[in-house]
């Protein structure tokens, strides 16, 4: 691994780091890998940072300590939790890339609640490959960066970049996320509509795993390229209407993929449904305002900053409406 990827060690080693990383929403989706311990995925992907919300990082290597300690949002986590398993094998990956040994103490916060519907993994893992690597005294490109955030979650590697961002296929080295555009090339808002806050039973890694299990898949992968080449395009000609049209199609597949697994992901609920619905009739009286859903029942409604206002005024009437986040674009994965 190491000497695959040239990592250049700092003449002085620095023991802690501090990172920020906004979390990010996909307007072509990234369901299915063709190699899971690497996640490697099966199509490519686009997606924009949300620049109002972040996740911060603290990694400590600290030669006094036994054993890893893992604190999210003041809360510890025990040797044995999931959580903290996924972080540790994590750092166990910048331990062997920086060729040390040494445990470490990994404290993060997010500014937005668990079970809001944002991904929060994404903004977790960028933080964490930004903070660990810097604190284990690797100085690595934004490329590595981005794939070893990939590693961790695969939307992660969005995460690294700034803005609005690629994450095309390759192996692993070259299965890496990196911007199209930067975050003021437009002002796309997300309207976060929470409609449950309930944690979900089945997360996206084991979801990726069943991708293959539903019959829809292939197509689904057949045509990812074309909608993610659509997609690309319209957004770069900031063609609200085109883009729209192709995210919702994207995202509608993808849960017909979930839902046609075995067993079967039905992430939607009645709120979902509702808001589906009621994005449509925004639309017929002339709110430009289009959906997209993630691994969870709540919507993300993506609209022009002009419009977050009224989408926001329109959500916020609905009965199922729990709660409504709003984030527009947002810069890189960053040392602070
Ligand atoms: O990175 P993961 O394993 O959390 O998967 C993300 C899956 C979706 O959010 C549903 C789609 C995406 O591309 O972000």
């Amino acid at each position: 691994m190491l000497n695959q990827i040239e990592l250049r060690k700092k003449a002085t080693q620095v023991r802690q780091a501090t990172a920020l990383a906004h979390p990010n929403i996909a307007f072509i989706k990234y369901w299915g890998n063709q190699d899971h311990a690497l996640r490697l995925p099966v199509n490519p992907s686009l997606s924009m940072n949300l620049g109002a919300l972040h996740t911060q990082t603290t990694v400590t290597f600290d030669d006094s300590l036994q054993h890893d300690l893992l604190t999210i949002n003041q809360q510890t986590y025990a040797s044995d939790e999931p959580a903290y398993q996924r972080v540790c094998h994590h750092v166990d990956i910048v331990r062997e890339w920086a060729n040390i040994a040494t445990s470490a103490r990994i404290e993060s916060s997010s500014n937005f609640p668990v079970g809001s519907g944002i991904a929060s993994s994404a903004a977790a893992f960028a933080a964490l490959s930004v903070a660990s690597s810097a604190a284990a005294g690797l100085t690595l490109t934004e490329a590595q960066l981005s794939q070893l955030a990939r590693r961790g979650s695969g939307s992660a590697s969005r995460s690294v970049p700034t803005g609005y961002c690629e994450w095309t296929l390759g192996n692993d080295v070259d299965s890496v996320a990196v911007s199209i555009a930067p975050p003021d090339y437009w002002d796309l808002q997300d309207v976060v509509v929470v409609v449950s806050q309930e944690h979900k039973t089945v997360g996206s890694t084991g979801g990726h795993q069943l991708a293959d299990t539903s019959s829809l898949q292939a197509a689904r992968v057949v045509g990812a390229e074309s909608r993610f080449n659509a997609c690309r395009e319209a957004l770069l000609a900031r063609d609200l209407a085109r883009m729209g049209a192709i995210i919702e199609e994207d995202t509608v597949i993808m849960h017909g993929v979930m839902m046609s697994s075995h067993p079967p992901l039905y992430y939607w609920n009645a709120g979902t449904m509702r808001i589906i619905q009621a994005t449509q009739q925004w639309r017929s009286k002339g709110l430009p305002v289009y959906f997209t859903i993630d691994a969870g029942p709540n919507v993300h409604l993506i609209c022009e900053a002009a419009h977050v206002q009224a989408v926001v005024k329109a959500a916020k009437q609905l009965p199922e409406v729990q709660d409504v986040l709003v984030s527009g674009p947002g810069g890189p994965a960053r040392l602070i």
